[in-house]
């Protein structure tokens, strides 16, 4: 049976830096699941589709199929057989993507795909609902959380590095936004699993972080 571990948290907590770093050191496969939900929103700008318009988002994901492969042991996420990883992470992908993820047509289209990896390989999962809907069997639940300021001076470094100049107070305000979007959706909104251990990053580096979970893994796996 494979052994998966969930990490679930909202945007900026570090749960792909960290998902990625421990399944290196577990020889586990990573699967980056907002990327997947980030795909579906390049589908929608690439076809015209209004993302917030529900009806059409439903009707237009019957023609989707979003699907992973790992290069170098990076995953690589294909829509409609097209390469689109390099798409994914753009301003405007993050801010629409938190409203297309609360569709139930596009979770349902996501789901299985996400079910059928935990299922055959060793997973660190990252998501919003890994923990609560997709792997409620899973060995380790991990919600990994900081403060909202932490999170934002984090993305604004992220930022100014990438860009040269960067805005803490609107990136601030773009994370409090998602947060609430993603908490206070109908279906599958983020939370905290009943069973998963809370990890708050805000006073830990990295290398912390994914010590204390690997031990939790070790302790879980009997090791
Ligand atoms: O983790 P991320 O920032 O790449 O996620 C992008 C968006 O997708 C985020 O607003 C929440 C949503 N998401 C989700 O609803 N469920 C998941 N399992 C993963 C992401």
């Amino acid at each position: 049976m494979s052994f998966n571990i969930a990490i679930d948290g909202p945007a900026g907590a570090g749960k792909s830096t960290i998902a990625r770093k421990l399944a290196k050191e577990l020889s586990f496969i990573y699967v980056d699941t907002g990327a997947m939900y980030r795909a579906v929103t390049v589908y929608l700008l690439q076809n015209g589709i209004p993302p917030e318009d529900a009806a059409a988002v439903e009707k237009a994901c019957g023609n989707i199929h979003i699907s992973i492969e790992y290069q170098d042991g990076e995953q690589q996420v294909l829509l409609n057989g097209e390469n689109v990883t390099g798409l994914l992470r753009t301003e405007e992908v993050s801010r629409l993507t938190s409203g297309v993820s609360a569709i139930g047509a596009v979770r349902a289209l996501l789901q299985e795909l996400q079910k059928e990896l935990a299922a055959k390989n060793d997973v660190v999962m990252d998501g919003r609902d890994i923990g609560t809907n997709i792997l409620p069997g899973a060995q380790l639940k991990v919600y990994l959380t900081a403060s909202v300021h932490t999170r934002a001076v984090r993305r604004y470094l992220e930022e100014l590095e990438r860009n040269g100049e960067a805005d803490l107070a609107s990136i601030e305000e773009n994370i409090a936004k998602r947060d609430y979007q993603d908490m206070h959706r109908a279906i599958a909104p983020l939370c905290q699993a009943e069973d998963a251990v809370l990890v708050d990053s805000s006073e830990m580096d990295i290398q912390a972080v994914t010590d204390a979970i690997r031990k939790l893994y070790q302790e879980r796996a009997g090791l």
